[in-house]
């Protein structure tokens, strides 16, 4: 396994858990625990053991408290410009994962904190979790993809009022809103986290790519396209190994054993 020096990474059977680890600067995002996180992600993508992801935060108070302010303070417009800043987020992880991951958010999640957060598949938070977007405050907007997975998220009417007001939205709220798919107490996180990716690793995994591949395509296509689309990925999974496995299994009343295949 490569060796991090921002991230701790660990395999607990079928799930990877990758945990942000700058605590003294609550887990803020700077270029070197981007290149981690593609490494970390390649790794988990690339190993058949592997079915789900999880990422959280180390210490008690952020999960993420956005990109690195003191990496970019200085750091010229031709700079952002000509390394096309915050790309690979979206192509060297969120591209490059058909795999699902779940984003456990046990406190702050700001900025690129909150755009990481929203990147994985679903959110569980803490109930001590905070969230918003307050780039604005700094003279900039949200820039790994807030302000469009946010608004998707909650509405234009919510995300209108964290991204123009920098605000935060506590654990309930999010929960409310439909940024997040469950809040459970603090000390309960990673268990519920880490049982619930569990869950999804022993899921035949051609059907659970197949599955995000289409929710999210809700995202891209028309109606009519993404239900065209949803119906072609059913087909195609009808020829695996997995789904003669699974329907065998049911109608004999057994576990099945999935292989993959
Ligand atoms: N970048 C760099 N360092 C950060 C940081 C960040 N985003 N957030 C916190 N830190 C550092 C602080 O500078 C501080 O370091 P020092 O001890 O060396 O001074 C340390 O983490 C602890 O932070 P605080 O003392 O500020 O802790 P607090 O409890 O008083 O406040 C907080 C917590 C409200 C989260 C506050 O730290 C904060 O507002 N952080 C910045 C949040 C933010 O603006 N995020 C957006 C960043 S821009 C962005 O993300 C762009 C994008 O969309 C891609």
């Amino acid at each position: 396994m490569a060796e991090y020096e921002n991230l701790i990474v660990e395999q607990r059977g079928g799930v990877t858990l990758v945990t942000l680890n700058r605590p003294q600067a609550l887990n803020a995002l700077n270029s070197a625990v981007l290149e981690e996180l593609i490494t970390a992600f390649a790794a988990f993508e690339a190993d058949d053991t592997q079915g789900c992801a999880v990422i959280t935060g180390s210490g008690e108070k952020a999960f993420a408290a956005g990109a690195d302010i003191k990496e970019m303070a200085d750091k010229p417009l031709s700079e952002f410009y000509s390394q096309d800043m915050f790309s690979r987020w979206q192509s060297h992880l969120v591209c490059a994962t058909r795999k699902p991951w779940i984003a456990a958010v046990n406190g702050f999640a700001l900025g690129g904190g909150c755009e990481l957060a929203m990147m994985a598949d679903f959110i569980i938070a803490s109930d001590k979790a905070k969230f918003g977007q307050p780039e604005i405050t700094l003279g900039v907007i949200p820039g790994m993809g807030g302000s469009q997975r946010l608004t998707r998220a909650v509405g234009k009417a919510k995300a209108m009022d964290m991204v123009l007001t920098g605000r935060m939205m506590d654990a309930a709220e999010a929960e409310s809103s439909g940024l997040v798919a469950r809040v459970v107490p603090a000390d309960d996180l990673l268990a519920e986290a880490m049982k619930t990716a569990a869950k999804i690793a022993a899921m035949p995994p051609l059907a659970a790519k197949a599955a995000k591949e289409v929710v999210n395509a809700a995202f891209e296509n028309t109606l009519e396209s993404g239900i065209r689309h949803e119906r072609r990925m059913f087909h195609m999974l009808a020829g695996t190994a997995d789904k003669a496995e699974g329907m065998a299994a049911f109608v004999a009343k057994r576990e099945p054993r999935f292989s993959g295949r």
